[in-house]
């Protein structure tokens, strides 16, 4: 017999068999009610980053920040879910506000930062995160006060909570990039940044599941992407919005789907400008998003022509995917610099041309 129990109860038990056992224990009238391999019940304890990368938060430690950074600051931030990923979790956000809090409207300017559309950018969770940590920790200094009281901030560090954790769980990194979809040939995974309802699958993404740039059998086919549309049109205050990848040093802005300009002069100035203010911080590369390459479906270019938000993307610096930990700290502190920046004309980005 190889059978070891651990836990009896009133009218159910549970352990480990060898798969041989199972025929046995059915010809004795045993049910079983729910099994998994062992190396599948071995994997939920496994599931973190590697040791020398354990400063990056998982989805549960991404959790347990932001509802300790909502508790410590009940007058100034809320958190809620902003939907469900594929497998269930939930899609956090951290709302900062001093007069609004969870999912009540708000008429004040709106500022949305998004991490993580991509598996396998951690890093991009860890930016989000410290830009939650900086607004909190210096809600008093005059300007972030101002920001706090004036505007609407949502914060949504990891929108891919399933990728991310599918990229750690075996403890070695899979270099995920979608979410985990399991699509119609069991391969698995839509890439969120191709399945947005802009220009759809026309150029720069593909119809083939397996491919890493799959667009989804439709526009917004995913709980995530269509978490974000709906949290878009819920709020028609939000005014700029920052998506974050990683990596290549650069600030994108519309369009990212189309090889020309943006036809609307002025709007594009505005995206030059707050570009520059950006980088300056950064030392990111400013450009059209097009001009590292043009995929359709992105959020960014979804966003500005449907909400007429401005837009960017951010590609973070490290040189990898897996830039370690010595990088975090770095990357935080500018990219909070540029994202206060951006904050500093929410109010009316059109003040910059004036
Ligand atoms: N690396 C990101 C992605 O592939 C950036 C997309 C920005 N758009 C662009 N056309 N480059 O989703
Ligand atoms: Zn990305």
């Amino acid at each position: 017999m190889r059978r070891d129990i651990v836990e009896i109860k009133a009218k159910s038990v549970s352990g480990f068999v060898h798969k041989a056992e199972l025929a046995v224990l059915a010809e004795k009238g045993y049910v079983v009610e729910a099994k998994m391999t062992i190396y599948d019940y071995a994997l939920q304890y496994l599931k973190d980053f590697p040791p020398a990368d354990a400063a990056y938060h998982n989805y549960k430690e991404t959790t347990e920040l932001l509802n300790t950074l909502a508790a410590n600051n009940p007058e100034t931030a809320s958190l809620f879910s902003a939907g469900k990923t594929v497998e269930g979790r939930d899609i956090w956000c951290l709302r900062l506000n001093t007069t609004e809090k969870g999912g009540k409207p708000s008429s004040k300017p709106g500022a949305l930062y998004i991490g993580n559309h991509h598996a396998r950018e951690h890093l991009s969770n860890e930016v989000a995160l410290g830009l939650a940590a900086y607004l909190l920790e210096h809600k008093n200094d005059a300007d972030i006060k101002k920001y706090l009281q004036t505007l609407d901030i949502y914060i949504i560090p990891m929108l891919n909570a399933d990728g991310a954790e599918y990229d750690i769980k075996t403890g070695k990194y899979r270099w995920h990039r979608k979410n985990t979809r399991i699509n119609a040939d069991k391969t698995i995974g839509v890439d969120l940044n191709r399945n947005y309802d802009m220009r759809w699958c026309t150029a720069g993404a593909s119809h083939s599941p397996y491919s890493d740039t799959y667009c989804g059998t439709a526009p917004f086919s995913e709980p995530e992407t269509l978490a974000v549309k709906k949290f878009i049109e819920a709020r028609k205050n939000i005014k700029t919005l920052m998506s974050y990848h990683s990596y290549s040093d650069l600030l994108l802005y519309p369009w990212a789907g189309l090889d020309t300009p943006l036809e609307n002069e002025k709007d594009r100035k505005v995206f030059e400008k707050l570009a520059k203010g950006m980088v300056a911080f950064t030392g990111y590369k400013p450009e059209q998003a097009s001009d590292l390459y043009v995929a359709t479906g992105d959020t960014t270019d979804w966003a500005y022509a449907t909400a007429g938000i401005f837009a960017f993307t951010t590609e973070l610096e490290g040189g990898g995917f897996y830039p370690g930990t010595g990088i975090i700290a770095r990357a935080v502190t500018n990219n909070v610099k540029a994202a206060v920046y951006l904050l500093s004309v929410t109010d009316d980005p059109y003040k910059v041309l004036r």
